[in-house]
C-alpha cells in the first residue's frame, strides 16, 4: 500500500494509472474508518483495478462550533484497516497542502442543498463540494463510492458530477448498521454509555414510519408523527424529521410510489442522522 502526501505526487501517479488503461475506484473519506467504508473499499476493489482511499478531515465542511478539532483521527489504526481492506493508495494530505489558500471558489449545488441538513448546517454541502471536486481532479478515479447514510451528500455530489460533466460514476452503497440498527458512524465514538443505548431509536423511528407506508399510510404529516414516537420515547428531540423526494430532496406533500425518510438528532454532543428509502412494492 502506497501513502500518498503531496498532491503532485498523486496527480503523477493516478495519471500513468490512467494512461495504461487501468481503472482507479476511489472511496473519500476523513478516516476513523470503520464498516461502513471498509464496505465501500471492498466494492471498489471488486469493480476497479486500483483502489485510492483520501484521508483529509475538510475544514471547509464544518461550521463554527462545529466538532473539527476533536473528530477523531487514528491515523495509525487507519493505515492498518485500509492494508487490510486490500486499498493500493491512501491520499493523506495536509490542510496546508490542500487549502494552502482558502479557495474563493464555491460550487452550489442549488436545491440539493437548501433542504435536510442544509439548513442546520450553513455552509457544509458547499465544503464538500469543493473538496470532493478537488479530490476528484487529483485522484482521475473512474468510479467513486459513497455511503446511503449521507444520502443528501450522494445527491449533490451525483448532481455536481453530472452538471460539471466530471467522467466519474458514483455509486452509492447501503448503509451498514450496528446489531441494535444504528448506523454506523464515525461521529458515534461520541455517545456515551447511556447516549449510545438511546442511539437505535433514529433507526426504530424510520422503521416504524416505513411500516406505515406499507400498510398504506400516505400522509407524510402522520408518518412524521410516528417516526417522533419513537424517537421521542427515549427522551431524544429531533433536529428534523423529513419525507423527501429520492432525487429532487423537496418535501413531499403527498407520498406516492416512493420517498426518502431522513432523520437528524443531536444525542449528547454527537450529531447523528439517518435514512430509509421507502418504495411501494405493490407497483413493481
Ligand atoms: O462523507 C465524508 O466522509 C466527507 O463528507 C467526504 C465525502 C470525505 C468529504 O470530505
Amino acid at each position: 500500500m502506497r501513502v500518498i502526501k503531496k498532491i503532485k505526487d498523486m496527480k503523477v501517479l493516478s495519471e500513468s494509472i490512467r494512461r495504461s488503461g487501468e481503472s482507479i475506484g476511489f472511496v473519500p473519506t476523513m478516516g476513523a474508518l470503520h464498516k461502513g467504508h471498509l464496505s465501500l473499499i471492498e466494492r471498489a476493489r471488486r469493480e476497479t483495478e486500483h483502489v485510492v482511499i483520501s484521508i483529509f478531515v475538510n475544514p471547509l465542511q464544518f461550521s463554527p462550533g462545529e466538532d473539527y478539532r476533536r473528530y477523531p483521527r487514528p491515523f495509525q489504526k487507519d493505515m492498518g484497516l485500509a492494508e487490510g481492506a486490500g486499498v493500493d493508495i491512501v491520499f493523506c494530505p495536509s490542510r496546508r497542502e490542500m487549502f494552502r489558500n482558502t479557495p474563493l471558489t464555491s460550487i452550489n449545488v442549488e436545491k440539493l442543498c437548501e433542504s435536510l441538513c442544509g439548513p442546520f448546517r450553513p455552509g457544509h454541502f458547499q465544503g464538500v463540494t469543493i473538496v470532493v471536486a478537488k479530490l476528484f481532479n487529483i485522484v482521475r478515479p473512474s468510479v467513486a463510492y459513497f455511503g446511503q447514510k449521507d444520502y443528501q451528500q450522494a445527491i449533490i455530489i451525483k448532481r455536481m458530477v453530472s452538471d460539471l460533466s466530471f467522467d466519474i460514476k458514483i455509486r452509492v452503497l447501503p448503509t451498514i448498521r450496528e446489531k441494535d440498527g444504528l448506523a454506523i458512524s464515525s461521529r458515534n465514538t461520541y455517545l456515551r454509555p447511556a447516549e449510545r443505548e438511546k442511539a437505535p431509536c433514529l433507526y426504530r423511528g424510520l422503521c416504524a414510519g416505513k411500516r406505515a407506508l406499507d400498510k398504506g399510510e400516505r400522509d407524510p404529516k402522520e408518518i412524521k408523527k410516528t417516526i417522533a414516537r419513537e424517537i421521542k420515547a427515549v427522551g431524544v428531540t429531533p433536529e428534523y424529521i423529513s419525507i423527501v423526494d429520492t432525487k429532487t430532496l423537496q418535501d413531499l406533500p403527498k407520498i406516492e410510489t416512493c420517498a426518502v425518510l431522513a432523520v437528524a438528532a443531536k444525542i449528547g454532543s454527537a450529531r447523528l442522522i439517518d435514512n430509509l428509502i421507502w418504495r411501494d412494492n405493490r407497483n413493481v
